[in-house]
């Protein structure tokens, strides 16, 4: 059975001071419960450092919300992978459609950040998704498919079985508007589809694909429940700790 992820993705909110209260908040909240599903929060580079501290030895991981694909250089303004490795990342966001809309990335970066996060040992979490207007157009698989065929591209058998695929719906990202649990299986289906036929159905079967776009307390069990989604990635709700536990313990008690 695939593990579920349940990733918070913080965006370019709060300080070093309120992300680490919102950390101790998760933590003290988990406890020494024995959790099935996997907790990860992407807090933004400048305070990656104190959330790897202070999740130490507890069941959060920390990621990083985006990374450059090079090992160092001349490439003003951009964090490493290395970079990321010593201060104790273990996970990173690629490809969110921020990213792609606001700065410009493309599938091909995606593919380079995904081979290099593999390099350094680091759990990509690849996005992917498609427009309201595609969705309208009736684009929406076959977009997501070309995505995912750049995106992949060169990437062997025994990386993509360990990747973490988030499907976000640009209309559903921080509008409130979530797509329905069975609009975010469907898609999520034929990704899983599209790996199989890329790959091997056992790569297919082993690879995670979560659900993002207004992921919150009220909807998220709705959505885990479905069979070919296996955690969600969460903006909004994931800097809220009511909202955040909440989801937790929704992906917690369908992994029992
Ligand atoms: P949202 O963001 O939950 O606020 O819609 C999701 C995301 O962008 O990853």
């Amino acid at each position: 059975m695939r593990k579920q992820v349940i990733a918070g993705n913080w965006k370019m909110n709060g300080t070093i001071a309120s992300g680490s209260i919102l950390i101790e908040a998760f933590t003290s909240f988990l406890g020494d419960k024995d959790l099935d599903c996997e907790i990860v929060v992407c807090p933004p580079f400048t305070a990656l450092e104190r959330a790897v501290c202070l999740t130490k030895n507890t069941q959060v991981s920390v990621g990083a919300q985006n990374m450059d694909y090079h090992d160092a250089g001349a490439f003003t303004g951009e964090v490493s992978p290395l970079m990321l490795m010593e201060v104790g990342v273990s996970y990173v966001i690629i490809g969110h459609s921020e990213r792609r809309e606001y700065y410009g990335e493309t599938d091909a970066m995606v593919n380079e950040k995904i081979k290099s996060a593999f390099f350094h040992n680091l759990q990509p979490i690849v996005c992917v998704g498609e427009s309201l207007e595609q969705r309208e157009a009736n684009e929406t698989i076959s977009f997501i498919h070309g995505q995912l065929k750049r995106a992949l591209q060169d990437i062997p058998a025994d990386q993509v079985e360990k990747l973490i695929i988030a499907y976000e719906p640009i209309w559903a990202i921080g509008t409130g508007k979530t797509a329905t649990a069975d609009q975010a299986e469907k898609v999520c289906k034929s990704i899983r589809e599209y790996i199989a036929e890329l790959y091997t159905p056992n790569v297919a079967d082993l690879v995670r694909i979560q659900y993002g776009g207004s992921v919150k307390a009220n909807n998220a069990r709705e959505i885990l429940s479905e069979p070919n989604i296996d955690g969600a990635l969460v903006g909004g709700a994931s800097l809220i700790v009511d909202e955040f536990t909440k989801i937790i313990m929704a992906a917690q008690e369908l992994s029992n």
